[in-house]
């Protein structure tokens, strides 16, 4: 589901207590938030633990831009990088840093993002289909939405929407489109809604699901969680912990399933009396169940309602 809407707030950490408590935060370390956004959490980390160094990963250069100016204070304690956390191993090896004692993934979009109609991500207000995260990548929901097949955009709202409308939805807009390229957040909007009706008061708008799929396309979301957690786990120093929220369930399966294939690696049939494919274990899982917000949290911040947070413990670093 799409990220709620916490309008003049700006945007507020999700599980802030957990995330810091669940990453043992210590004097001294170095923690890597690869989703700096608005810098909520980083903020956090900086001025309860004065000895601490942050390095603030995101993909979205605006966003480093006013995490830049929220966490001036803190001097040199504070390294932001641009990029994205899919690049992990190539964006460690230009930081100063080697090894990292904690990691924050926050997915999704900011409520900066989603508040900015010029951005594309809202359809609560008209705007450009856009949906970039990043400004300099090539594809646009624009380009999504007038040049996939309908096959192929039927397969998106299907597979990341979980849209069981994908068909009618997808046949609409190649229809429409064939009469004048699609280009705005309210178009789009207004066709999906046509296909349709309007759900039971209280039912999350019939857009999300479409809106929702477009996004994780065009940012291709899901292959850069995919691509991540292994290397950003070998990249934690011993005992060092990765702490994940995910805010849908496709997110939240591949941060599962890929936390259980580190804790145990072994390919070796159920029935070897040893194991002869010597995959090591990475560490632990540290959540067995995923941490969610406790109502007070969702009434402040209803962006948190859909959020989990799961954490991994790197073991030894000698054992692989
Ligand atoms: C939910 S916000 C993070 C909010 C932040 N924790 C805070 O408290 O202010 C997610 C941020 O992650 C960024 N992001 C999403 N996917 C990314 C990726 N693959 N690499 C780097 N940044 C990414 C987005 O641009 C956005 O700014």
């Amino acid at each position: 589901m799409m990220a709620g809407n916490v309008g003049a707030l700006g945007h507020i950490p999700v599980l802030l207590e957990e995330v810091l408590e669940g990453l043992k935060i210590r004097e001294g370390g170095i923690y890597l938030d690869g989703t700096l956004g608005e810098g909520g959490h980083a903020d956090q980390i900086l001025s309860r633990y004065e000895e601490t160094h942050v390095v603030g990963l995101d993909r979205d250069a605006e966003a480093l831009e006013l995490a830049r100016r929220k966490l001036a204070t803190y001097g040199k304690r504070v390294e932001l990088v641009h990029g994205s956390f899919a690049d992990i191993e190539d964006l460690m090896e230009a930081s100063d840093f080697e090894l990292v004692d904690g990691m924050l993934l926050d997915l999704g979009v900011s409520s900066m993002q989603l508040d900015d109609p010029d951005r594309g991500f809202s359809f609560m207000a008209d705007g450009p289909l856009d949906m970039r995260m990043d400004r300099e990548g090539e594809l646009t929901a624009e380009d999504v939405i007038n040049g996939y097949s309908v096959d192929d955009l039927r397969m998106i709202f299907y597979r990341y929407g979980e849209e069981k409308q994908a068909n009618r939805i997808a046949a609409a807009i190649v229809e429409e489109r064939a009469k004048g390229r699609i280009t705005t957040t309210s178009r789009l909007s207004e066709i999906v809604k046509g296909v349709l009706r309007r759900g039971k008061p209280g039912s999350i708008n019939p857009a999300t699901r479409t809106f929702q799929a477009l996004r994780i396309e065009v940012n291709r979301e899901l292959e850069a969680l995919e691509k991540v957690l292994l290397p950003g786990v070998m990249r934690l120093t011993e005992g060092g912990r990765i702490a994940v929220i995910s805010f849908h369930s496709l997110e939240d399966r591949i941060v599962k399933r890929k936390f259980k294939k580190l804790e145990a690696p072994c390919t070796c049939p159920p029935d070897f009396p040893i194991c002869v494919c010597d995959e090591k274990p990475m560490g632990r899982i540290v959540t067995k169940k995923p941490i969610t917000p406790g109502d007070d949290e969702v009434s402040v911040n209803p962006r948190s309602r859909s959020a989990k947070l799961r954490i991994f413990e790197r073991g030894s670093i000698w054992a692989q």
